[in-house]
């Protein structure tokens, strides 16, 4: 009989970060069936919401789900942006005191009239989901375990899956991470350092970006700014991560329709890359996954519970 393979789904090197995250969220959901049986107990994620910006919403909404569809407890709590910060922190207080909630994330940006540093910082570390807390970012940057931000080490997955499918590993490599934000450019540049890679974090003032691009075995773009990195910024063979989810207006012939972009001009960079992720379907998914993933670490942690494998 003749044996033949028939690649349903021949994705080249774009990376599919839509099927990694399902994945994990699969062995999550596992997680928590198995902690339901074990202790009677189900983890709880509360996101706090302020005002209307319309990403926002869409992204809480989608947070809200798949808590949900994992088998977790999920609130989400609206609040008009009239609220006072000083209302917003009384809430927060009565989440850190409440023993059934175990995670809880403040979606960003928050309405002008509030410290986002402020806010943060009220939360309880070990119910800081995101990992934005500076006990959480200062246990990143000296090595302990804490609670690591969701797309960075939803990118982190993305690029040592993208490596072992090469044979590869991190170790040794350029990274080159533009962008310098504490959500995504510091932390990325902690774990980069922690797989010894050789980082360099490049922002608005750096010279000759594009050199410093194309020094890059390891690229990861977060920066917010629509297709910035050019297809020959990419070194041939470069791994490439683009968290950057940026709405833009094309034409078409029924007139102008919005359509998500990265930071990254994609059809100019997958010629050179080894492996790139898209826009959608690639960092994206991964940054609700890795939420689940550290709720349920937060829950085990605050409850005793060994951590499962894998979280
Ligand atoms: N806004 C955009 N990304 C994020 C995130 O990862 N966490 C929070 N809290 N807000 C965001």
């Amino acid at each position: 009989m003749i044996a033949f393979h028939q690649k349903t789904a021949d994705r080249g090197n774009i990376i599919d970060g839509a099927g990694y995250a399902a994945a994990l969220r699969e062995r999550l959901a596992v997680h928590v069936a198995n902690l339901k049986a074990a202790h009677g107990l189900t983890p709880c994620l509360v996101v706090v919401i302020v005002g209307e910006d319309p990403a926002s919403q869409v992204y809480v909404k989608s947070k809200g789900e798949m808590t949900l569809a994992i088998g977790m407890e999920s609130r989400t709590i609206r609040l008009p942006d009239t609220t006072s910060e000083e209302e917003l922190l009384r809430l927060i207080d009565e989440l850190n005191r409440d023993n059934d909630v175990n995670g809880i994330l403040v979606q960003l940006p928050l309405p002008k009239h509030m410290s986002s540093l402020k806010v943060i910082d009220a939360i309880n570390p070990d119910k800081d989901v995101d990992g934005f807390h500076v006990s959480n970012a200062g246990k990143l940057a000296v090595g302990l375990d804490g609670i690591v931000p969701c797309t960075p080490l939803g990118s982190l997955m993305l690029l040592k899956d993208a490596a072992k499918a090469h044979g590869d590993t991190l170790a040794g490599k350029n990274a080159v991470i533009v962008g310098r934000s504490n959500i995504v450019g510091k932390p990325m540049a902690q774990l980069l350092l922690a797989e010894d890679c050789t980082v360099t974090i490049a922002h608005s003032k750096t010279r000759d970006l594009a050199e410093v691009c194309r020094a890059a075995d390891i690229l990861v773009a977060a920066v917010g700014r629509p297709r910035f990195i050019a297809g020959d910024w990419v070194k041939d063979g470069a791994y490439v991560i683009d968290v950057g989810i940026n709405r833009i207006e094309v034409a078409t012939p029924d007139g102008p329709k919005g359509k998500l972009v990265g930071d990254v001009d994609f059809d100019g960079a997958k010629v050179h890359a080894l492996a790139i992720t898209p826009v959608p379907k690639g960092v994206g998914p991964m940054t609700i996954a890795c939420l689940l993933n550290n709720t349920i670490k937060a829950f085990c942690l605050q409850n005793h519970f060994p951590i499962p494998d894998g979280v």
